[in-house]
């Protein structure tokens, strides 16, 4: 590993002086995961912003996930160190939309992936992500039609792990759905043998080809437990960072797309250790929101924080 460097020493020493913790997701560039306490996926550091006694939550992430630690923590200052990193998932259900087609097709039970607003989380029941969507979706009555939002993919996923109709809103991950067949294809006959595991955010044809579909942490037991010292990650560039630290004796390989031998969410990439610097310094951009909507969010939260212990 890297010796940190002078403009790292510095966040931990302003880390110190703020009184803060540094939540990151896995698709953050290795330099941030160094200096972050807690690395994880979207559900983990749901848990750990919820639970932190710190002052101030730096979210090394994208907007959704630090309005989540916002929505659960509303009394710490929580920071984001690129406002502007956003997610195309989020961004596919306005809630203004949602709203409409709820109110045109009303009795409708809705299942909420993490990835997306504030506004559309407190239109929902029950939120989940990818790590936990199956166990969430399990545990709503039968008799209730499902509309799940925003991820057409992971929705699809849910809905033939369960053998369940759902109603899926036309989202996608523009990361994720750039993996193909024909890519993945290629990448298995230079690595023969290894195994495949992807994100539920793929398009159905390239999980099937997974050996294990699952959410980022999830990814990180498979690695550690499967025979193999190959294993081929079909999911965000950022993931083999956080693999290869803790499992320094295998050999990870990033999925591929078409075009690329790598696949970064330039959402994720927007965050740097400069931005990560100035946000501790500078105590700015924060998190603020309407405590109406933030309180309408927290219940279906909540309902996913409670079902999935
Ligand atoms: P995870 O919860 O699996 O980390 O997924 C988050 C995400 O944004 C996937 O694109
Ligand atoms: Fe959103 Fe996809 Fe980026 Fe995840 S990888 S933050 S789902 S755009």
């Amino acid at each position: 590993e890297a010796p940190l460097t002078a403009l790292q020493e510095e966040i931990l020493e302003l880390k110190k002086q703020r009184n803060a913790v540094i939540l990151a997701h896995n698709y953050q560039i290795d330099p941030i995961q160094q200096v972050a306490d807690f690395v994880g996926d979207s559900l983990g550091l749901a848990y750990k912003a919820e639970a932190t006694d710190a002052d101030v939550i730096v979210f090394c992430g994208v907007h959704f996930m630090a309005e989540t630690a916002k929505i659960v923590n509303p009394s710490k200052t929580v920071l984001l160190p690129e406002l502007n990193a956003g997610c195309s998932l989020s961004d596919s259900c306005p809630p203004e939309k949602l709203k409409a087609y709820q109110d045109a097709n009303p009795g409708l039970y809705t299942v909420a992936y993490i990835n997306c607003s504030a506004g559309v989380k407190a239109l929902s029941d029950v939120i989940c992500t990818s790590g936990n969507a199956v166990k969430i979706a399990e545990r709503i009555p039968a008799d209730r039609q499902i509309l799940f939002v925003p991820d057409q993919n992971l929705g699809n996923w849910v809905s033939k792990q369960l053998d369940r109709p759902m109603q899926l809103w036309p989202g996608s991950c523009y990361a994720h759905v750039l993996f193909s067949v024909r890519a993945i294809e290629k990448v298995k006959m230079a690595f023969p043998g290894a195994p495949v595991v992807a994100h539920p955010e793929c398009v159905e044809a390239v999980r099937d080809m997974a050996d294990e579909v699952c959410s980022t942490e999830k990814m990180v037991g498979f690695c550690r437990s499967h025979p193999s010292d190959t294993i081929i990650v079909v999911t965000e560039t950022g993931m083999i960072h956080r693999l290869q630290r803790e499992i320094p004796e295998k050999t990870f390989v990033a999925g591929p797309t078409d075009n690329c031998a790598c696949n970064d969410c330039r959402y994720m990439k927007m965050n740097t250790v400069e931005k990560l610097r100035n946000c501790l310094r500078d105590m700015t951009p924060k998190i603020t929101m309407d405590e109406g909507v933030r309180q309408q969010a927290y219940a279906p939260i909540k309902r996913m924080l409670e079902w999935s212990k």
